[in-house]
């Protein structure tokens, strides 16, 4: 798939299947090893430190597309510089009735309201603990179960369950198809939260004598009050990131389509704007140090240019390779390449936040 017209005939055949089962067919051609490596040049420039990891370039495969740790070694050997398993509930749950994704070809925008579909713990558990050689940046997505009667219980119980095999923690409390979950952004609930989550990680410090980075993974359709508690609360209880964004409940600016009142998140190209602008104003507030993810509907080099220069130390993608194939991957790194060149900086930390006054300031509409 990494050839265009490869990539171009599997697009196609993809997308005469429904999305869900185009996704289980993209996850056994993976399995299957068919899927050739990807052969990018490894730009040095492109690497980035953080914590005490080492990405080999910035671009990641978002969570959601290996929600069961299936296909990391695939992902990897694709050409993402990291990938994100999950999200992983403590027990396995079959989400909500299908169809429940849905794809919006005119917006290239997709829909989904899987409610946190996985096989659990124990089976992702097995899974990591089985790859053959443990190398490579795989972070860990921990969510909370439907029927969870405490639902900071089920992020710890994630914490403890992976530290010894998670690169880092994605706290997701973003999902829109999880009723209440985002409940868990507003003040109180997240101080309580981001404390459990913290002193679990700290206790397994101490037993691993490796610190485990910890990111929180937010909603795009917070407030500006609420990111700035938000941030505040990164920061007092020394979180090591964020990640931004999840899919938006936003449904402004669609093309006509009969699946765009589809409920559920929505991402992609109709994602970009708003979750540039949700990066901008974290990174505004958090400073220069706070490390920042930025994901949300990055579907070329220019658009991975400018979530960096909002403000953003690593990105992701998902949706867009619906539309464009994984391909995709070695473009955003060699169009990253040429922008280093273009203006003449060495590294990425370089660019990072350039223009992230104006996107702070920009409008949604
Ligand atoms: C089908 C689908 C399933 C997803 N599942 C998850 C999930 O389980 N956990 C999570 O944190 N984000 C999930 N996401 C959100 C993505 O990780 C990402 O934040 C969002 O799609 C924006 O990126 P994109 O526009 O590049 O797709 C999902 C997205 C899609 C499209």
């Amino acid at each position: 798939m990494v050839f265009p017209l490869l990539d171009k005939l599997a697009i196609a055949g993809l997308h005469a299947m429904d999305a869900e089962t185009a996704h289980g067919v993209t996850i056994k051609a993976l399995k299957s090893g068919l899927v050739p490596a990807c052969r990018v040049r490894q730009d040095p420039r492109l690497r980035v430190k953080l914590w005490d990891l080492d990405f080999p370039n910035p671009v990641g495969m978002a969570a959601g597309f290996d929600k069961n740790g299936e296909v990391p070694d695939a992902l990897l050997k694709l050409g993402f510089g990291y990938t994100e398993v999950g999200s992983v509930t403590p027990k396995a749950q079959p989400g909500n009735p299908k169809p429940r994704v849905f794809r919006l070809p005119s917006d290239e925008g997709v829909i989904n309201r899987y409610g946190f579909n996985n096989e659990g713990h124990a089976a992702l558990r097995a899974r990591l603990e089985g790859r053959h050689r443990q190398t490579g940046i795989v972070g860990i997505n921990v969510g909370a179960n439907k029927d969870a009667t405490d639902r900071v219980a089920d992020y710890v119980a994630g914490i403890e369950m992976f530290a010894d095999l998670a690169s880092y923690f994605a706290v997701n409390i973003s999902s829109p198809n999880t009723p209440g979950l985002r409940n868990l952004q507003a003040r109180d609930a997240l101080a309580e939260l981001l404390t459990g989550v913290i002193s679990a990680r700290d206790e397994k410090t101490r037993t691993l004598g490796r610190k485990v980075p910890v990111l929180l993974k937010i909603a795009p359709d917070v407030s500006d009050q609420e990111m700035a508690e938000i941030v505040e609360e990164v920061l007092a209880k020394g979180v090591d990131g964020l990640i931004v964004s999840n899919t938006t409940i936003a449904r402004t600016g669609l093309k006509p389509d009969p699946r765009r009142d589809e409920a559920g998140g929505l991402s992609g190209k109709p994602l970009f704007r708003r979750s540039t602008i949700a990066l901008a104003k974290a990174r505004k507030l958090a400073g220069p140090d706070l490390p920042i993810v930025g994901v949300g509907g990055i579907d070329s080099a220019e658009t991975a240019w400018t979530k960096i220069t909002a403000g953003a130390n690593l990105i992701q993608l998902y949706s867009s390779l619906t539309y464009k194939g994984m391909g995709l991957i070695g473009e955003i790194l060699n169009g990253l390449s040429r922008e280093l060149d273009k203006h003449g900086l060495s590294s990425l930390d370089e660019a990072r936040g350039m223009n992230a006054d104006a996107w702070a300031s920009a409008s949604i509409d």
